[in-house]
């Protein structure tokens, strides 16, 4: 059996483009534009490709970016004082906080400093925790579940009643991911590094999303014959023959994996760019609400699947 590759570029472009409209749209409408402020702690080199990726992504889509970078060594008091400038600033609608911070600062701290309305990544505890919540929605959904729930839907992919196995547990993808195909009424289940005996469990997914950040972990003969296989994993890997000296790969062998599955996603041009385009989505439902009190309706594929409730919140409202 051949997969069928999950273009996630072209995808991610189309979204793009709608968000451009939307934002020239809210130009027209209020005078302002959306504005996403990124903070970068470090000099992690993947990290900062990728706010680089998202600020010329929302420069393409009319998203003014407000760009801080910070010294590994920054104390907290300094990063909690940019935050929460960036919370009363009105041109500033989304905070995106990057992703591992050094090991002195405290992850939830800081990201708890975000106002939930400006929580465009969807990492703020009490978002999260919403997400996980029955007749509750979170004010944004984190970019890269919602980039793949994006592709399933629009390819048509069932998750309603499927067996889901997502390898990681991590705020970014693995946790998240898990509460928001909870949400579709899959049958989820977690694993990570201390899950024995992984192919056991991940032979029985219908749907396999690997977020482990481990090159390799998984092969053919993990997957279930005809399942949909979603890698997450961007790994850099030593190849002397690329021309930065390292090339990008999954956490799925392709390959193998490209053989067993019915569907599948490519590394790089999979996943990633979905992300970046939620990104711009989460941003645009932003401002709009900030500004005009209400957001175009939430990605309508989802509308279904969430009250609508939090597209009907007030910048001000109640924090919980
Ligand atoms: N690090 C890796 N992915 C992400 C992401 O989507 N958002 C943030 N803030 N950090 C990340």
């Amino acid at each position: 059996m051949a997969a069928r590759i999950l273009d996630g570029r072209a995808m991610a472009a189309r979204w793009r483009d709608w968000v451009k409209a939307q934002v020239e749209a809210f130009r027209a409408r209020t005078g302002q534009v959306p504005g996403l402020a990124t903070v970068l702690i470090g000099d992690h080199p993947a990290s900062q490709t990728y706010v680089r990726a998202k600020q010329s992504a929302c420069a393409a889509a009319g998203i003014r970016t407000f760009s801080h970078c910070l010294p590994a060594d920054v104390d907290r008091g300094t990063v909690l004082e940019l935050v929460e400038a960036l919370a009363r600033n009105p041109e500033v609608h989304g905070i995106l906080v990057q992703l591992p911070l050094p090991p002195h600062l405290d992850e939830e701290e800081i990201l708890s400093a975000i106002p939930l309305e400006k929580d465009v990544d969807g990492f703020h505890p009490l978002n999260i925790g919403r997400l996980g919540l029955k007749g509750k929605d979170p004010y944004f959904i984190p970019c890269t579940p919602l980039g793949i729930l994006a592709m399933l839907q629009e390819v048509g992919i069932p998750i309603t009643g499927r067996r889901a196995v997502i390898l990681g547990r991590s705020r970014i993808v693995g946790l998240p991911m898990a509460l928001l195909l909870l949400r579709f009424d899959a049958t989820v289940t977690i694993c990570h590094s201390r899950t024995p005996d992984l192919g056991s469990v991940t032979r029985q997914a219908d749907l396999l999303i690997a977020a482990a950040g481990r090159p390799g972990l998984v092969r053919g003969e993990m997957i279930q014959p005809g399942a949909v296989v979603i890698d997450v994993g961007i790994n850099r890997v030593v190849d002397p023959q690329a021309p930065q000296g390292y090339r990008l790969v999954g956490d799925v062998v392709f390959e193998e994996a490209a053989a067993v599955a019915s569907a599948i996603t490519p590394v790089p041009g999979g996943v990633g760019p979905m992300t970046v385009a939620m990104l711009l989505v989460n941003t645009l439902k932003a401002a709009q609400r900030q500004v005009e009190g209400f957001a175009s309706p939430w990605l309508e594929p989802f509308l279904s699947k969430t009250s609508g409730e939090a597209d009907r919140l007030q910048p001000n409202a109640p924090k919980a």
